[in-house]
């Protein structure tokens, strides 16, 4: 017999039960269905709505169920639909009636999207510590390769030289806005909606903020109908995930292209790479592909939800089930990505000789001749014109540079160029006339790498403090 059988004269068609079943994938909400539960009898202890026998019957069938969970002794039922009722089954099969004192004030509505809640602000810290440790492994790189110099670009096409510090430290700032829109989030996840019960509240005299309290949540959600039907934290989960993912997926296609035979900037780890079934030369970069191709999915997840809530009357609606597919795809897309993504940058060799090499063999100090023209006096207009020719003149001489003409050969195009051109514009003075706050001047790359070296003291920090009070949580439920 189903919990709910009560009205119903015909048992469910099987299908039906395969089709509405949520089992298959939300018993990885198990551990937190359970804290849940723990922290809800407990409040209902308080509250008087529960003796203290029934109580302690309980909490001490939940623990044992927790960890036959654990050890794998369990087996979840199709039937039984959901991970919210295969536990209430367990336990009733465990302790006997009083069991079924467990739901008491509860609905499965409001107790998913607590368990959804708990899932996510841990799945959050795990993420954003391993964003952190990416930064610190292109932080090392950074430090080692400060005075490397490449080309930058635009359109692709070679711009201006910079340290390849500099670009690494791009993507460092990039995963600091990820991490900080991931703790931003922390807040509004780490809200308790149990209390709200199917839609309305209760009519027990519950304390919601017990529960909230000793689950370690920052308040309630105020509503009933909202705390229900909310499903925010999610898209809003899916959408940072999103830029994540993009951040990763952008260095990915760098990592592709650098460790071309046409760019050999650097090459990845043959741990990192993967062989042709057909061709014995190839040594292919498919962490950086997939990583690059897993974006689509990540982005699909976000698309998914959104649609899912578009147009769902409150409160809650069985459509809302399809929100956690998603999001538990979504976690371990970018787990997987980021736990390879470390060790691959840190075991990538940089050619520094080859990017060297791109720089000079190429017009990426243009922009500093016609600066130094403008330092002489010119209006940057007509120095603009005058390099314009200049470079004009060496592609038609063939394979020259700017540092290839002779001081006459320069002279011809304006009397206002002198010897000291030649120093000027070496790749390491043009990097170093970026001397400008978050300019590319090796001095500025080490200031960066100072602030980063802040930002990630501060996320330690930050991480530490969630995970003691989440420690804090399973010890005060007496669950390991
Ligand atoms: N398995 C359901 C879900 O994930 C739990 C809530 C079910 N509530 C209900 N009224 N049918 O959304």
């Amino acid at each position: 017999m189903k919990l709910w059988g009560g009205r119903f004269t015909k048992p469910t068609n099987e299908l039906v039960d395969e089709y509405t079943a949520s089992i298959h994938f939300d018993k990885r909400l198990a551990k937190q269905d359970v804290i849940g539960s723990m922290a809800h009898v407990e409040m209902l202890k308080q509250c008087d709505i529960l003796s203290e026998t029934e109580a302690g019957n309980i909490q001490d069938g939940l623990r044992a169920i927790a960890e036959k969970i654990a050890a794998g002794k369990v087996k979840m039922h199709v039937e039984n639909e959901d991970i919210h009722m295969n536990i209430e089954k367990l336990l009733i099969d465990e302790i006997g009636p009083v069991g079924g004192k467990l739901h008491t004030g509860r609905s499965r509505n409001d107790q998913v999207a607590l368990d959804m809640r708990l899932y996510l602000r841990e799945e959050l810290l795990e993420l954003i510590s391993l964003a952190a440790s990416l930064q610190e492994a292109l932080a090392n790189t950074a430090e080692e390769q400060a005075d490397t110099l490449m080309p930058g670009y635009t359109h692709l096409q070679r711009a201006q030289p910079v340290s390849f510090a500099h670009h690494l430290l791009a993507y460092i700032f990039m995963l600091q806005r990820d991490i900080e829109r991931l703790q931003e989030s922390w807040k509004r996840v780490n809200k308790s909606p149990l209390g709200a019960g199917a839609l309305a509240g209760t009519t027990f005299p519950i304390d919601r903020y017990i529960v909230s309290d000793l689950l370690g949540m920052d308040g309630i959600c105020d509503n009933s109908l909202d705390a229900v039907s909310d499903r925010d934290f999610v898209v809003e989960f899916l959408a940072n995930a999103s830029l994540l993912i993009a951040h990763l997926s952008r260095l990915c296609e760098e990592l592709v292209i650098w460790s071309s035979a046409e760019f050999k900037f650097i090459e990845l780890d043959d741990a990192f790479c993967t062989g042709s079934s057909m061709m014995p030369q190839k040594k292919n970069p498919d962490v950086a592909e997939l990583v690059r191709g897993k974006s689509g999915r990540v982005y699909g997840n976000l698309m998914g939800m959104l649609t899912t809530l578009k147009g769902l009357p409150l409160a809650y609606n069985k459509d809302m089930q399809e929100d956690k597919e998603g999001m538990f795809d979504t976690v371990d897309t970018l787990k997987g990505a980021l736990q390879l993504f470390s060790p691959m940058i840190e075991s990538m060799r940089v050619n520094k000789e080859k990017m060297q090499q791109a720089v000079s063999d190429d017009f990426s100090n243009a922009t500093d001749l016609a600066d130094y023209l403008v330092s002489k006096g010119l209006p940057f207009r007509e120095a603009h014109a005058v390099v314009g020719q200049i470079v004009l003149y060496c592609i038609q001489q063939g394979d020259k540079f700017i540092l290839d003409l002779s001081l006459a050969e320069m002279k011809s195009f304006s009397d206002l160029i002198d010897e000291d051109i030649y120093q000027a514009l070496t790749g390491m003075a043009v990097v170093n006339a970026r001397d400008v706050a978050g300019g590319t001047a090796i001095n500025r790359v080490h200031e960066q790498l100072q602030t980063v070296e802040c930002l990630l003291q501060e996320t330690d920090e930050w991480t530490a403090q969630k995970y003691e009070k989440l420690t804090s949580v399973k010890e005060g439920a007496h669950l390991s």
